[in-house]
């Protein structure tokens, strides 16, 4: 039984924490906090420890593996801790703030006896794992251009605001668009250059909309949207590929949000949608520490996830390509 503790117990820890009660072979043992209203919620919400520090946690509870849910600007600071205590980890996306911390992460993760997972959850989303095996099984054919789309709810209220600065959070690039963009690297591979437009810095930073061109070294162009801005309706996400053969789309409001639809003479299916991709993510995890493997998502991963979204953010920021 893998015993896990949650550090960080704000919006998605809580998903998190939801989420462990419908893996197998876990267990939630502690959470950390350094909100007195949270550690109250946590111990009245699953009778475990509740802590005040990541320190405060490990040294309440045997703890196997840590789940970071801290806000970004902590992630790096977080992990190192955790690889000084010996634990497993896994954190939640971005990998870090700045890529001198992800590139520091990199170098940790090399010589890391125990496992490093990265909570890039769009992978484990049912729709999307269908959207990547159509592809991988050339379904449309040739892929020349992708499009995706998330966003749409109200600004996320976070601890101490900390989204609304972007020193702390990165803005909607490094928070939202970030999964369009691990995403698209699972499927197509390295990129080799980015166009980004946001109107960071031009509005009040709860109203950011980006939107980045990229082009990958496989050939692939994908437009990619992320936004803030809070327009009546719910949150959403999109994605249409398109290829030789025909276009696969998903739209997350639609009742049969899933289509493929192709050129005469070829057929393609779509999949499922169902299931909770945060179970899926984190069960992967805990797999992965009990058959001694890489989790899907590892620190190198992440790290290229990374380096794209940093890149549209200095593309952004300049009105210049950057080539990465
Ligand atoms: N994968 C996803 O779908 C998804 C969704 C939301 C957020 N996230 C990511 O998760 C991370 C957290 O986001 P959130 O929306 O949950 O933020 P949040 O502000 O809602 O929660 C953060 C929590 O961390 C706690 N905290 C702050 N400093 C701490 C410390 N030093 N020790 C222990 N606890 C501390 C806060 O009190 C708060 O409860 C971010 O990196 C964000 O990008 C991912």
């Amino acid at each position: 039984m893998i015993r896990v503790g949650v550090v960080g117990y704000g919006t998605i820890g809580q998903v998190h924490c939801e989420a462990l009660q419908e893996v197998p072979g876990c267990q939630l043992v502690a959470v950390a906090d350094v909100d007195p209203e949270a550690r109250a919620r946590a111990q009245r919400d699953y009778g475990v420890v509740a802590a005040e520090s990541m320190e405060a946690m490990l040294d309440a509870a045997e703890v196997d593996l840590i789940d970071i849910c801290v806000p970004t600007h902590l992630h790096e600071a977080m992990m190192v801790q955790a690889m000084e205590a010996d634990k497993h980890i896994f954190c939640e996306k971005p990998l870090a703030r700045s890529l001198e911390e992800g590139r520091r992460l990199v170098e940790l993760a090399k010589g890391y006896r125990k496992k490093i997972g990265i909570g890039h959850v769009v992978r484990f989303t049912p729709a999307y794992r269908g959207i990547r095996r159509s592809v991988e099984q050339g379904e449309v054919g040739r892929i020349g251009v992708v499009r995706t789309f998330r966003g749409g709810s109200q600004f996320p209220e976070g601890w101490q605001d900390w989204f609304a600065n972007f020193n702390l959070s990165g803005g909607v690039i490094l928070d939202l668009m970030i999964h369009d963009l691990d995403y698209c690297r699972w499927l197509f591979g390295d990129v080799e250059r980015v166009y980004a437009k946001s109107t960071c810095g031009r509005t009040e930073v709860r109203l950011e909309h980006a939107m980045a061109v990229l082009r990958f070294k496989s050939g692939v162009i994908a437009h990619l949207e992320a936004s803030w801005t809070n327009y009546p309706g719910q949150f959403y996400t999109a994605v249409e590929v398109a290829g030789k053969d025909g276009l696969i789309t998903f739209d997350s409001r639609k009742s049969s949000p899933l289509a493929a639809m192709t050129v005469p003479g070829v057929s393609a299916q779509a999949g499922a949608v169902a299931a909770n991709p945060y179970a899926l993510e984190l069960q992967d995890m805990v797999e992965a520490i009990t058959e001694d493997r890489q989790p899907l998502v590892t620190v190198e991963d992440a790290f290229g996830a990374l380096e794209i979204a940093l890149a549209a953010v200095e593309s952004a920021r300049t009105g210049r390509v950057v080539e990465i």
